[in-house]
């Protein structure tokens, strides 16, 4: 299959839902919540899409300062198109676009636990996190 990447271009909610959807990061994310969705959608800062044709098949959806960090939230591609190398060259674009000093940042959905050290990421071992609405001690 021949896939073209594009970095920050719109894209139709539905269709995004979709990827995430059958790609099964839907099951994480806020994916009936289409308002919410559309707010992840637009409030992100550097969003790469894989095409097939006209046919979108893989999002990487970042937020980032670009000179220092990027937090990579979503990473998902359609199970139609998975294991094909899409998810890797997802990232290698998302890296592209950043200046040459950002780090990428990203928690793993327990279906991806293997894929990011398979590719290459590190695990950190001093990694935390704050809830939505959670106090602190
Ligand atoms: C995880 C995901 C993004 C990977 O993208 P992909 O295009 O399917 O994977 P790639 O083609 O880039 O895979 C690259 C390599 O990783 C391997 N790999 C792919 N998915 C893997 C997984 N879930 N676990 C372990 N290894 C995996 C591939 O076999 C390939 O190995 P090789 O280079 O030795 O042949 C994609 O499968 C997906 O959308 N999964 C469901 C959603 C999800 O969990 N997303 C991560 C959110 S943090």
């Amino acid at each position: 299959m021949s896939i073209t990447y594009k970095v920050n271009v719109p894209l139709d909610l539905e269709a995004a839902i979709q990827v995430y959807r059958t790609s099964t990061l839907g099951e994480r994310r806020p994916v009936d919540d289409t308002e919410r969705m559309r707010q992840m959608l637009a409030n992100a800062n550097l969003i790469v899409s894989a095409w097939e044709g006209e046919q979108l098949v893989g999002i990487s959806r970042s937020v980032t300062d670009w000179v220092y960090c990027c937090y990579l939230s979503d990473l998902a591609v359609s199970s139609s198109h998975q294991r094909g190398g899409i998810g890797k060259q997802l990232i290698r674009e998302t890296q592209a676009a950043l200046g040459p000093d950002a780090k990428i940042i990203l928690l793993a959905a327990p279906a991806a636990v293997d894929y990011y050290p398979h590719i290459g990421f590190e695990k950190h071992p001093s990694a935390w996190t704050l809830g939505a609405g959670q106090s602190l001690t």
